[in-house]
């Protein structure tokens, strides 16, 4: 389900992702007021000769939270560390990564709402006093370790800021929310990659591909990516609106960068339910998909691009969607039968 072309989560197919990161501030377009604030605390740390403030960095899949770790890092001219919340599952494992780090080292850490809270429990120590102190070994011969850390920049990254606990998120000096992109900003992203691929394209092609990107880099990427496989299919040695919209048609994306999937979820609401309040499970059902993936995967950008309102009643098909959808809101179910 969520292989669709538009998901802002990474897909397997994504591997070319790492290549076309941007490395530096310079490169990084966008998330002005994040990138200055940061931009200033590590030339402070520079400075100083001491390690970076602890960072958090918050906000939906694909805008840049991996990317910017990595910038800070290269930026710092520190070794940057990797791990993810999911895989850190005994404090060994947590043990082990804190001691490879070295002085000023940034360690980025994935999905950490995901560590287990006892595990978390650790961290407060190493980020705090840069001490590690864990008990190894069970009942009868447990032994508490104590081991002095370098000082360090934990770089954390999440989709659920609010499922950190307080003390944790407390411990970070810097919290950055990253925002949705504008047009602008999507539009020099797609003619940066393009630079970096090696691909020519037209700037109405790119703003195109912004516009149909869902506010978000990793999207906008990928839909460049396959964009440019038409162009070259076509034997075209540029990128052109007209292969944009061609290519994007073909890939069932609309101008609004709504796939067939919104389509029929906005599509069963209207039809079947005469545009709600109509409950998640029987939106569920009528479209054959679970009711936690209608609500993770399909409905956040609906609602937050305002197609779909949730009351507390269910969900309500809004203005927006009968206009764009050239739907006249007073029609009755009968109407929909040509659709
Ligand atoms: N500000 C930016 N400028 C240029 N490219 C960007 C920017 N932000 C993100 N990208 C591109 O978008 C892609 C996805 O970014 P990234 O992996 O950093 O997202 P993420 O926030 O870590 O996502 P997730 O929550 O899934 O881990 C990367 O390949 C990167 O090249
Ligand atoms: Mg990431």
């Amino acid at each position: 389900m969520d292989e669709r072309i538009v998901t802002n989560h990474e897909l397997e197919t994504d591997t070319f992702e790492k290549n076309i990161r941007p490395d530096s501030f310079d490169e990084y377009i966008g998330q002005t007021d994040v990138k200055e604030n940061i931009k200033v605390f590590v030339k402070a740390a520079k400075i100083r000769k001491t390690n970076l403030d602890h960072v958090l960095l918050y906000g939906p899949p694909g805008l840049g939270k991996t990317t910017l770790a990595h910038i800070i890092a290269n930026e710092l001219g520190s070794n940057i560390k990797t791990a993810s919340g999911p895989t850190i599952e005994k404090s060994g494992d947590l043990a082990a990564i804190l001691s490879t780090l070295e002085p000023n080292d940034v360690l980025f850490i994935d999905e950490i709402h995901r560590i287990p809270r006892y595990i978390e429990e650790i961290l407060y120590s190493a980020m705090e006093d840069f001490k590690l102190d864990i008990i190894i070994g069970s009942d009868g011969q447990s032994r508490n370790i104590k081991i002095d850390l370098p000082p360090f920049t934990l770089v954390g990254a999440t989709t659920r800021a609010g499922d950190l606990s307080s003390p944790l998120r407390d411990r970070f000096g810097i919290v950055s929310k990253l925002e949705f992109y504008t047009d602008e900003e999507l539009t020099k992203i797609v003619e940066r990659t393009a630079r970096v691929i090696g691909s020519k394209i037209e700037k109405t092609a790119a703003h195109e591909i912004a516009i149909r990107s869902r506010k978000t880099p990793r999207i906008a990427n990928r839909l460049l990516k396959r964009v440019s496989d038409f162009a070259l299919v076509e034997g075209s040695d540029k990128i052109t609106l007209d292969i944009v919209k061609k290519s994007l048609e073909r890939l069932k994306i609309n101008a609004n960068g709504l796939d067939s999937t919104d389509v029929e979820y906005l599509m069963s609401i209207i039809k079947k339910f005469n545009g709600g309040p109509v409950g998640i499970e029987s939106i569920a059902s009528s479209i054959g998909e679970e009711a936690t993936t209608i609500e993770d995967v399909i409905e956040p950008f609906l609602l937050q691009e305002g197609y779909v309102k949730r009351t507390s009643r269910g969900r309500i098909i809004t203005e927006k969607t009968y206009r764009e959808f050239k739907i006249n809101e007073q029609k009755t179910l009968f109407d929909y039968d040509e659709m």
